[in-house]
């Protein structure tokens, strides 16, 4: 079928075009889009930081939308379905299999290559095959996906289902970080080093996880104020604030038990470590790059048994997971609405400004 998408020549490049997809293979599903969020991974793949990208490329991974129609095996959905989109996995690895498909033997490959399962592509335009990225290629109309990242949505009203969109990514990375990887027990304290669209989402669970303490840092004095609004109990401005890990610690009595970065600045992955105490947990999220930080083991991690831990998508299995944060967006514990802008499909480089500028924490495009 013909479809429109925001296809990437060549690094740095958008336009929307016309393009072709195929039909959906057994296991995969068509879906119409009616949102898709832009994310920063996407820029970093846009703009050529991301070593396994090859253009041309449909970037966008954080689709919600409307299955049209079903492969011959897939059992889990049915045409009508609302769906959330998200990241892909291969499904029999030893990881996947465990039930930890964010860690999935082929994750580079199929997250950032373009190609599906079986090395193949969905998307040409004159005959020339385009990748889709994370299995998605979410900037476009109609996607095919594998029906395992194709997450049902139940008990949400259509005109809500555009809010759930970073359900896919960004909020199950920072909701994620602290509910499935930090676990906070009862009375915990927690800092978030990086109050963006993921940051939020990390107070927004540590709250539900019931800590005592909820710590945000962040350079943006509004971003501090509507953190407080999500459960943060205080917060630093770091670029108020000279010794940000002595804060922390006199603001937990020592050094807090979690600590989770998700500024994307690599510096602040060794204050999140430095601010902990004895037993305490630091969780990166950050996509920086190949940025190095040094950290003097036996001092730092070793003498007081801390944990410095990396960690993509939260940690999270989608179909399990997903559908949770479903149920704490409805009973209004996750409020992820507060979070988004839409805009045209048309204006998706505006919605990149917004969200680079920092204008806006969650662009969202809208499909007609
Ligand atoms: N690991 C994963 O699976 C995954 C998934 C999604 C996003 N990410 C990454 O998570 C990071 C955060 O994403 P986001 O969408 O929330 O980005 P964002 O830009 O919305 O948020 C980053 C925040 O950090 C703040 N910040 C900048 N400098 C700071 C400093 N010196 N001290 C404290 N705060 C500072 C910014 O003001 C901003 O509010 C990015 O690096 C993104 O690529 C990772
Ligand atoms: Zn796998
Ligand atoms: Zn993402």
């Amino acid at each position: 079928m013909e479809i429109r998408a925001a296809i990437t020549k060549e690094k740095g490049s958008l336009s929307i075009e016309k393009a072709e997809l195929t039909e959906p293979k057994a296991t995969e599903v068509l879906v119409k889009i009616i949102a898709s969020g832009i994310c920063h991974t996407d820029a970093a793949g846009i703009q050529g930081l991301i070593p396994w990208v090859k253009y041309p490329m449909v970037f966008g991974h954080e689709g919600v939308g409307i299955v049209e129609e079903v492969g011959s095996a897939v059992e889990s959905l049915k045409p009508g379905d609302r769906v959330g989109l998200t990241f892909p996995s291969c499904g029999t690895c030893s990881y996947c299999v465990n039930g930890a498909p964010y860690a999935c033997d082929r994750v580079n490959e199929l997250f950032f290559s373009g190609a599906y399962k079986d090395g193949t592509y969905r998307i040409s335009q004159n005959g020339k095959n385009i990748g889709s990225f994370f299995g998605q290629g979410a900037f476009a109309d109609h996607v095919i996906v594998d029906a395992r990242n194709a997450v049902k949505i139940v008990g949400v009203p259509d005109e809500k289902i555009k809010y759930l969109c970073s359900l896919g990514c960004g909020v199950q990375t920072g909701a994620g970080a602290v509910l499935n990887r930090c676990r906070p027990e009862p009375a915990s304290t927690l800092v978030v080093f990086g109050a963006g669209g993921v940051g939020m989402a990390a107070v927004m669970a540590a709250k539900i996880a019931g800590c005592v303490k909820i710590i945000a840092v962040d350079v943006v004095p509004e971003r501090l104020e509507l953190a407080k609004e999500f459960g943060a109990t205080d917060t630093i401005n770091a670029k108020e604030v000279s010794d940000v890990v002595a804060k922390i610690k006199d603001i937990t009595g020592g050094g807090a038990h979690y600590s989770v970065e998700v500024s994307g600045v690599p510096s602040l992955s060794l204050q999140a470590i430095q601010c902990l105490r004895r037993l305490g947990t630091a969780v990166v999220s950050s996509v920086t790059g190949p940025a190095e930080i040094s950290v003097a083991i036996e001092p730092m991690l070793m003498n007081p048994s801390v944990t410095f831990a990396g960690l993509t998508e939260g940690a999270s299995n989608p179909q399990v997971f997903i559908p949770r944060l479903i149920e704490y967006f409805k009973a209004g514990q996750l409020p992820i609405d507060r979070l988004v802008e839409f805009y045209p499909f048309e204006d998706i480089q505006k919605g990149f400004e917004d969200s680079h500028s920092g204008k806006t924490i969650k662009p969202i495009l809208l499909f007609d």
